[in-house]
């Protein structure tokens, strides 16, 4: 299978490209190289030759001239404006990117296929959140795939629109869409500005995690592997027009998120004293929960790591990647982001 993948050398695209080219898939990474995505987290695929990278904007036309050459089978949109506090601060490009980019793919797809340029196999897997839905209170079910649409900050509305073009264009011209929806990943070659790297990075480095209002929103955290095997999952089984959700089964408070990364990396600490408390982020999601009941049933799909096994094995890959976690906090644009935002 040939696929195309955009928003490709970010994080869980990076890590989804991995299993791709294990499972023998042909991939091209098309990525911006914004600030999140970078040459380097694909320094491990160079020598393969079923890979293959374009810089390239989800915004531009040439989009369509290059799906129009290279015929995949299926397009997995990752590419997107994705840190909530920086739509917060201006959410000019998440618009643009979130929007305006997964439509122009929609759309040039969409003409291919009615000009039998791209085959009636064709699908288009966008890859969504389960910010969308908003947020729940503690005693609410979690989040099924029926659950209301209610974004509460730029970014989470921004990926809602972008799944409401698809879910029409399905039904408009039943064009091949499926979405994904999970909840929060995490794992190698994720932005350390991001909770777990930021705090994997700052817990080594002896500073203090700053942590939003009283740290007791909730976040259900999966393993990227478990998030990728699902994508995989619903190109092979999903039905076209349906969303999956995915989940993790880990519901913690950022506090108990954070003590359990402190003790993990130096379990003599006084985990109290590495926490530092911050005004809270504007309009922040109380809680998140997935019901995956549906992914489990038609997909055969669930998380394979627990939370314990997944956060030893993430900081591990951190500790031994010091030098691609340095050369993102060094950086003028992680410094600026630092001050803008704490
Ligand atoms: P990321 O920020 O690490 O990666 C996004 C990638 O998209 C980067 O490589 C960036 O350079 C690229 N990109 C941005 N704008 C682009 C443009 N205009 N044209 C081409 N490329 C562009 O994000 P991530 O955490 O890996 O998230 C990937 C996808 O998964 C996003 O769509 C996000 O909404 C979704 N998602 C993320 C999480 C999470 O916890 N991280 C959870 C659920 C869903
Ligand atoms: P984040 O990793 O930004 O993911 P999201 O906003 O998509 O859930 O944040 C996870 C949680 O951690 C969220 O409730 C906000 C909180 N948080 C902090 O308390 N401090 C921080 O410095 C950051 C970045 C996040």
């Amino acid at each position: 299978m040939k696929i195309l993948v955009t928003g490709g050398n970010g994080f869980i695209a990076t890590n989804f490209i991995k299993l791709a080219l294990d499972e023998k898939f042909s991939v091209t990474s098309l990525d911006n190289l914004s600030y999140a995505g970078s040459e380097d987290n694909h320094k491990i695929f160079e020598n393969n030759e079923l890979y293959k990278f374009l810089q390239e904007d989800i915004r531009n036309r040439n989009i369509y001239e290059i799906i129009k050459k290279e015929k995949y089978d299926a397009l997995i949109n990752f590419a997107a404006e994705t840190h909530v506090d920086r739509s917060i601060k201006d959410d000019t490009s998440f618009i643009m990117t979130n929007i305006n980019g997964t439509h122009n793919m929609l759309s040039s797809c969409r003409d291919l296929i009615d000009k039998k340029v791209l085959s009636e196999k064709f699908k288009f897997i966008q890859i969504s959140t389960d910010e969308v839905y908003g947020s729940l209170n503690k005693d609410e079910n979690p989040f099924t795939e029926k659950s209301l649409l209610k974004p509460s900050n730029p970014y989470s509305a921004s990926k809602a629109s972008a799944d409401v073009i698809a879910l029409s264009y399905y039904t408009t011209y039943r064009f091949p869409t499926i979405i994904t929806r999970c909840s929060n990943n995490y794992g190698p070659y994720q932005y350390p500005e991001k909770l777990i790297p930021l705090s994997i990075n700052r817990i080594n480095g002896g500073s203090k995690v700053p942590i939003y209002g009283d740290g007791l929103q909730i976040r259900d955290w999966i393993h990227v592997d478990d998030h990728c095997r699902g994508i995989l999952k619903t190109l092979e089984l999903g039905r076209l027009g349906e969303v999956y959700n995915f989940g993790g089964n880990s519901e913690m408070t950022n506090i108990d998120c954070l003590r359990s990364i402190i003790k993990s990396i130096d379990p003599g600490k006084n985990t109290e004293e590495l926490l530092e408390y911050v005004p809270d982020r504007p309009g922040h999601d109380v809680r998140y929960a997935i019901d995956s009941s549906k992914s489990f049933e038609e997909l055969g799909w669930e998380p394979l790591e627990t939370f314990s096994s997944g956060i030893l094995k993430t900081i591990s890959w951190y500790e031994e990647n010091l030098e691609w976690l340095r050369t993102r906090v060094n950086s003028s644009e992680y410094k600026n982001w630092m001050v803008k935002n704490y």
